[in-house]
């Protein structure tokens, strides 16, 4: 965020001018609202959304109060992303030079908002210069997938709910109409129900087992099946893992399991479709807070942990887990299949 994007203007319903006792500015930047108030005492405050953020005291006078303060206002958007900039700048694609993966088109399922780490993944493949087919899970998520369906200029925007018998075939056989082939496959879903999910594996009823393995792993197998065909040339496929797949991780229960069986189905696949080109991996992100991560009890604790013992001392971005899968997908990779790739700053390497 550039200095020069903060216009203060006087706030015309204070008196202003010399006479007045205290003058105040305000400044917007997209829906955001930011306040200075200088008093001729060289005191001064600053408010954004109504906030206080900062405060001076003790400067010369009211010009100098107000040079302090708008200085560290503009220091504060800076580095703060403030409530609307996050809207733009996460719907807003990085900027890519190498379009590495012009001419490839692929498929990406499992956007719900723009926290998804199906929509990192669609920014990055997009920004590389490949073509992206979005899907959304229904109706009430449509809204809130389409503004970044039209940011990636998807040219495929459709339901796909793994539930919904024959949904995830029109998928594929509008790809094939459309496309005529596909080049990559991004599966970033995964389902169990909360009762499900929150009890231990060794009380697991059928029915929550059967859906939290059906959603989460076996529409990943679906999907490899119904992209075969099309992968006629090669191509890459990629699901989500997670570290609870190899170690026992609180909470994480049941989607350890699911997520071993999609690891294992991933090596599988990789052995199968191999002779024909086609590469298979797991992608294994460290935590992130997504919609399907609030699922999770004390998911907070999980990333405290993560940031305090992975060797990078960070957390993970959706970028860093997109920009890792579109390089997988890059022919430079053709030699890299059946892997479970860590996005996690290192974290799985340390006891
Ligand atoms: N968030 C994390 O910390 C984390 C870490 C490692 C792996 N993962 C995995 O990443 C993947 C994506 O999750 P996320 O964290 O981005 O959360 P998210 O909530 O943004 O995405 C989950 C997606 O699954 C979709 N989904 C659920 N049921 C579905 C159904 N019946 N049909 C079609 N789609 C369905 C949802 O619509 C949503 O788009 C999941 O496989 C998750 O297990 C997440």
């Amino acid at each position: 965020m550039a200095l020069a994007t903060l216009h203060w203007k006087t706030d015309e319903t204070l008196a202003v001018g010399k006479g007045a006792t205290v003058q105040q500015f305000v400044a917007s930047l997209g829906g955001d609202k930011l306040e200075i108030d200088v008093a001729p005492w060289g005191e001064g405050h600053l408010r954004i959304n109504g906030r206080e953020i900062a405060h001076v005291d003790g400067v010369k006078d009211r010009r100098q109060a107000f040079r302090a303060i708008k200085e560290i206002a503009e220091r504060y958007v800076e580095t703060h992303m403030l409530k609307s900039e996050k809207k733009t700048a996460s719907i807003a694609l990085p900027a890519v030079k190498a379009k590495l993966l012009e001419g490839k088109k692929g498929l990406i399922v499992g956007i719900a908002n723009e926290s998804s780490i199906a929509w990192g993944c669609a920014k990055a493949f997009r920004a590389f210069g490949a073509e992206v087919a979005v899907t959304y899970l229904n109706d009430k998520a449509k809204k809130f997938v389409e503004p970044l369906a039209r940011a990636l200029e998807a040219p495929i925007f459709m339901p796909l709910d793994v539930n919904t018998p024959g949904q995830m075939e029109a998928v594929f056989e509008r790809i094939s109409k459309e496309w005529g082939k596909l080049d990559f496959a991004v599966h970033s879903i995964a389902f169990s129900p909360k009762d499900t999910l929150r009890g231990r594996v060794v009380d697991v009823p059928r029915e929550g087992f059967a859906t939290t393995m059906d959603v989460s792993c076996w529409t990943f197998i679906r999907m490899a099946h119904l992209a075969e065909p099309l992968m006629r040339k090669g191509g890459t496929l990629f699901t989500m893992s997670y570290y609870g797949s190899q170690m026992v991780v609180k909470n994480y229960n049941i989607m350890g399991v699911a997520k071993a069986a999609l690891e294992c189905a991933v090596r599988y696949i990789a052995a199968e479709l191999g002779p024909k080109g086609i590469r298979v991996h797991a992608i294994s992100p460290g935590p992130l807070a997504t919609r399907a991560a609030s699922g999770i009890p004390e998911f907070d604790a999980l990333l405290d942990k993560a940031k305090a013992k992975a060797p990078a001392r960070s957390l993970v971005s959706i970028d860093d887990v997109g920009v890792a899968t579109a390089f997988l997908a890059h022919d430079a990779a053709r030699l890299i299949t059946g892997e479970t790739l860590y996005v996690d700053g290192g974290y799985h390497i340390i006891d």
